[in-house]
């Protein structure tokens, strides 16, 4: 019924994540595209900038303007670096549009910690307390009733997810956790940098931003607060990302020291229970590949006791499940839709 199709534009038109989200939205039932826009003047049409898409969305893209946005969308979908989104979220709430944002402006709850990590200060305190972290899987409730979502950023959503089940029994200690962590390249998005030339990364495979990775104080802020019930103790994880000669996927290999004895069923089941309403979350028996969810909404994860320590091994697309799949899942609970709509 057109009453239940919600108008929707997307920010930052030619990006990777707008890519995915142009691809997921034209076959979703109740969403319809009304707005694209982008910095782009000379190729000004969305099958333009992503000819993937020819025949399968037909919308000229237009610069940014609040008002032009609001008029036409009830959401907008903000495929944008961090620090841009910073100007555009608060004029798009002004005018009543409802945001998912996929940078990484409004997830860290302390400014000052956005500050130190980011080098910006934030300039948008109120919608920082609004906004709701976009993890479905842990925060469903209050993703529905959001008016600003800060979408999770696709190393933090497999590492999270991947610890979740395990912090919130209290199972492991909270100072042993390694995440040793690999992207494909397409996580670094569309904008060109050296270290994504061709000749950079094809038949390569490099460790970067060893120690100080941004989605470090992600991860620790959110599985913190998982964990709150059980033990006040932060979780303080080591985080190393690698970039994987691959064009899109993550792979992360977790350890850590479990609390007391527990055996490998009990951890697999441990995860199917915690995830038993996630219909994105996989526990499988083998080993997960990042093919295996590729171009998919899913996270696949399993866990192996090795010599006394926990391994887990967790994928996901960094592009789907790490950005433009869990935007849709996310608006879909903030309209009330089947979560998987658009998703499967
Ligand atoms: N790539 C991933 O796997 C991934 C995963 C999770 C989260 N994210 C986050 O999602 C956001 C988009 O990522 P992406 O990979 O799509 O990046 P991208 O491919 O580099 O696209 C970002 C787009 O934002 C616009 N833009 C760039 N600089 C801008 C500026 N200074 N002011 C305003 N607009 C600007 C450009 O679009 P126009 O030229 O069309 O305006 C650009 O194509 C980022 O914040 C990223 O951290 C990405």
């Amino acid at each position: 019924m057109a009453d239940n199709v919600v108008d929707v534009a997307v920010v930052g038109a030619s990006g990777y994540a707008a890519r995915e989200l142009f691809r997921i939205l034209a076959r979703h039932r109740r969403a319809r595209v009304t707005v694209a826009t982008s910095r782009q003047g000379d190729a000004n049409r969305v099958e333009d900038l992503h000819p993937s898409l020819r025949g399968r969305i037909a919308l000229a893209c237009e610069p940014f303007d609040a008002d032009a946005v609001a008029r036409r969308a009830a959401f907008a979908f903000l495929g944008l670096p961090h620090t841009a989104s910073l100007e555009v979220v608060p004029a798009l709430r002004r005018r009543g549009v409802k945001v998912i944002d996929l940078s990484a402006d409004y997830r860290l709850k302390d400014p000052q910690v956005y500050a130190d990590w980011y080098g910006h200060p934030h300039t948008d305190p109120e919608g920082l307390l609004e906004a709701v972290y976009g993890l479905p899987e842990l925060y469903r409730g209050e993703v529905a009733g959001a008016s600003l979502i800060a979408n999770p950023g696709c190393y933090t959503s497999t590492s999270i997810l991947a610890l979740a089940p395990l912090v919130a029994a209290d199972l492991i200690e909270r100072d042993t956790v390694v995440i040793d962590a690999k992207s494909g390249v397409s996580g670094a998005g569309r904008v060109p940098k050296p270290s994504t030339l061709y000749s950079e990364c094809n038949e390569n495979f490099s460790a970067y931003s060893v120690g100080r990775h941004r989605h470090t104080p992600e991860i620790d802020q959110v599985l913190t607060a998982v964990g709150r019930n059980r033990d006040a103790a932060p979780v303080e994880v080591v985080f190393t990302p690698h970039l994987a000669p691959m064009d899109r996927g993550i792979f992360a290999t977790i350890y850590a020291r479990p609390k007391h004895a527990v055996g490998e069923h009990e951890i697999l089941d441990l995860f199917r229970s915690f995830y038993r309403e996630s219909p994105f979350v996989r526990v499988v028996d083998g080993l997960p590949t990042t093919k295996d969810s590729a171009f998919t909404n899913f996270f696949d994860v399993t866990a192996r006791l090795v010599r006394g320590r926990i391994v887990i091994l967790a994928c996901l697309d960094n592009l789907v499940k790490g950005a433009a799949g869990v935007a849709v899942q996310n608006f879909n609970l903030m309209i009330g839709a089947d979560e998987a709509e658009g998703l499967h």
